[in-house]
């Protein structure tokens, strides 16, 4: 006790020298109440107390989860504010590598990825930061966070651990990083009080203890005391034995089904002094494709919160605000083999609903931590209105067959197939075409091997069938005559984000078989998506051009106010992505669901008199009268058909 006291007074000494050389740093990034406390500024564990010690005072948190990459950055100031208003006094977030450094070496942190002006902002909204840079995240992001180009570039890569080419690769992009986030630690005069090292790592069969530490002296290189260094691991003893880093504090994360009692006597046996810390409290739940939307229900919620705020536990709110899986950022999940991609919504049933709004859920909780901390003098967020724009229609523009006019493509012959990633695909589509040989039988049976992840079969450019991972289903009966044209549009619907299998190639991984006979000689042309302005140099057909195609929409808003949240109805249409003015809502799929709206923010729309353009890319079937909707509402939870509640 008397030398942890000391330690403590000798840290205090050696701050205060190093403040004094960086009070000016400090002024910009402390709110005004907090800069009275400069003079003793730090963050540590208190392990004889088990509390944390913010300024040598015990100290709990109540923090929520937002991932700045899910909301655009106009947004960023009004989500902290409502998780302020709460009463939480921490946010967490991942910072996303594949975001950061879309191509090797290209590093970016201006506008949407602008992780400084976030933390000023949370400083400014008077909340603290725990930081959880991964480089794995997880996060139902496609590849839990990491870039697909390390694929690409080292197809024998073994992620999250020792290998060599790995650890050049997060080297690199941690000295970035980690460099710009050294003065917003805690003890730096910043708001970060917690760094995460790896990521649930117990929950990855690798368990190497040369990687972890390899991990943990890199970012401690950076840290070096300044936060406190925490890793984070399921209830259970066997994730903890591979996820726990020596000299870096365990916690657990478990959601409202959990022993309270039993989940901390698990954390105990790694952490047996220290505060409690839940990483991960989930008042809501992660939703795919296929399946019916997931929620958690607030009284369940409120009974685990009680419990855990009288043990003193900190706790962080996974997700508090979900927001959007804009692009083709969205993960998957692989459970017993079956592939399950996350929807485009990241709504999670979270407290603060797809569109930051305050649920009654946001209020019980508010109302609940009213009871142990003090609500800041905030006013309580309401809803706020939302664009009811109408319907607008939308006419045929380019059959996808007729790619020469597309700029955002590439084409390359092969004898054999190739994968999104050996073409330097990171996200989208690709599609491959060959010839059928002379000696096919009628009917034939073509066979993917493994289909990676949707595979749309035309023969001679009409459609034939599909093939889908997530339904097992990898060989179709086609009729199709000797030198006919077969084509496979390949839809990659999200890198698996959890476990064991994170290295998921997509596209053709190998040879296709028609009647056992491996299909050679392709061509293959590659649709990142990544700019559709080329668009705007073709006009709108007259013809009657079907999927896999694209649509244009046109439309002014009704009204000369400032343009509203709203969101886009799909109802009719079958599986796509859409655009609006060329920044990519995600993907839709209504016939399936559960998510059949797209959220809108106001930032991609203009204003009255200014024209908005929509475009969308259709794969399989258009509205019978081309029409969508803008709604003031919601709807993602429709139950998809022939669902079946056992099957999940
Ligand atoms: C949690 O588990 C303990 C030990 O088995 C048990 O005594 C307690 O009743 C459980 N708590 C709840 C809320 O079920
Ligand atoms: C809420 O969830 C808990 C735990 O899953 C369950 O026991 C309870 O019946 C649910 N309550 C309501 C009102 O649905
Ligand atoms: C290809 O697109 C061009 C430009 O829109 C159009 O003129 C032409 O008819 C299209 N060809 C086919 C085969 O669809
Ligand atoms: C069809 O022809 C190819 C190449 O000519 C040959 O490799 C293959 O074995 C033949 N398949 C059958 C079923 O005869
Ligand atoms: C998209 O491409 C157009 C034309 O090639 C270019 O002017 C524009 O700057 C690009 N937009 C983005 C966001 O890269």
């Amino acid at each position: 006790m008397i030398l942890l006291i000391l330690l403590i007074l000798k840290f205090f000494v050696i701050y205060e020298n190093v403040l004094i050389f960086n009070t000016e740093t400090f002024q910009e990034l402390v709110s005004p109440s907090q800069s009275k406390e400069i003079t003793k500024r730090s963050f540590l564990i208190d392990y004889e107390n088990n509390v944390f010690l913010k300024d040598g005072k015990p100290f709990q948190y109540i923090s929520g989860s937002l991932h700045y990459f899910r909301v655009p950055r106009i947004y960023w100031r009004d989500r902290l504010r409502k998780f302020r208003a709460a009463g939480l006094n921490v946010v967490c977030t991942y910072v996303e590598w594949s975001t950061h450094e879309p191509s090797p070496g290209n590093f970016l942190f201006t506008e949407e990825q602008d992780l400084e002006y976030f933390i000023q902002l949370a400083v400014e909204e008077d909340l603290l930061v725990i930081l959880r840079p991964g480089p794995y995240i997880c996060a139902e992001r496609d590849f839990g966070g990491l870039p697909p180009w390390l694929i690409t570039l080292y197809p024998d890569i073994n992620l999250r651990t020792n290998d060599i080419n790995y650890q050049k690769e997060v080297k690199k992009w941690f000295d970035i990083l980690l460099s710009k986030m050294q003065k917003y630690l805690y003890g730096n005069g910043g708001p970060i009080i917690m760094v995460q090292v790896e990521n649930e790592y117990g929950s990855y069969n690798a368990c190497n203890m040369d990687h972890k530490l390899w991990l943990r002296d890199l970012i401690n290189s950076y840290v070096q005391e300044k936060a406190v260094l925490f890793t984070t691991d399921g209830n259970a003893k066997h994730y903890l034995n591979c996820g726990v880093i020596p000299d870096v504090y365990p916690t657990i994360d478990f959601g409202t089904t959990a022993n309270v009692t039993l989940s901390f006597d698990v954390m105990r046996l790694f952490a047996p002094r220290g505060p409690l810390v839940n990483s991960e409290f989930y008042p809501g739940w992660l939703s795919h494709w296929e399946e019916k939307m997931q929620t958690v229900n607030t009284s369940s919620i409120l009974a685990k919160m009680r419990e855990m705020l009288d043990l003193r536990v900190n706790i962080n709110f996974y997700m508090f605000f979900g927001g959007t899986n804009f692009g083709f950022m969205n993960g998957a999940n692989l459970a017993e083999d079956k592939y399950e991609p996350q929807l485009t919504s990241y709504d999670y049933d979270a407290p603060l609903d797809e569109a930051g709004d305050p649920t009654s859920k946001y209020y019980e909780i508010r109302n609940l931590i009213s009871k142990y901390m003090t609500l800041p003098n905030i006013p309580v967020p309401q809803i706020l209105p939302k664009g009811n724009y109408g319907t607008v229609t939308l006419k045929p523009i380019l059959s996808l067959f007729n790619h020469s006019f597309i700029s955002d493509c590439k084409m390359v012959v092969s004898y054999k197939p190739k994968t999104h990633e050996e073409l330097n695909l990171k996200y989208g589509y690709a599609l491959y075409e060959t010839k059928v040989p002379e000696n096919i039988s009628d009917p034939a049976v073509l066979y993917v091997h493994n289909v990676r992840d949707r595979v749309i079969v035309y023969v001679n450019r009409n459609p034939a069938g599909i093939m889908s991972r997530s339904r097992f289903i990898n060989s179709l009966s086609l009729l199709a005559p000797p030198g006919s044209t077969l084509s496979l549009l390949i839809e990659n619907q999200g890198r698996i984000n959890y476990g064991n299998y994170l290295k998921d190639k997509k596209g053709l991984l190998e040879s296709p078989l028609m009647n056992d006979v491996p299909l050679y000689l392709w061509t293959i042309v590659t649709f990142p998506f990544e700019n559709v302005s080329w668009i705007d140099s073709i006009y709108p057909s007259n013809q009657n051009i079907s999927p896999p195609a694209f649509y244009l929409g046109e439309f002014i808003l009704p009204t000369k106010n400032d343009p509203l949240d709203t969101y886009i109805d799909m109802t009719g249409w079958g599986k796509g992505i859409m655009f609006v003015n060329n920044f990519n809502l995600g993907r839709y799929w209504p016939g399936t669901g559960s998510q059949v709206t797209l959220f809108v923010p106001s930032s991609c729309l203009h204003r009255a008199p200014e024209k908005n353009k929509i475009i969308m890319f259709e794969t399989e079937y258009t509205h019978p009268e081309f029409k969508i909707t803008f709604k003031d509402k919601p709807r993602i939870n429709k139950v998809p058909p022939g669902y079946n509640n056992d099957f999940q």
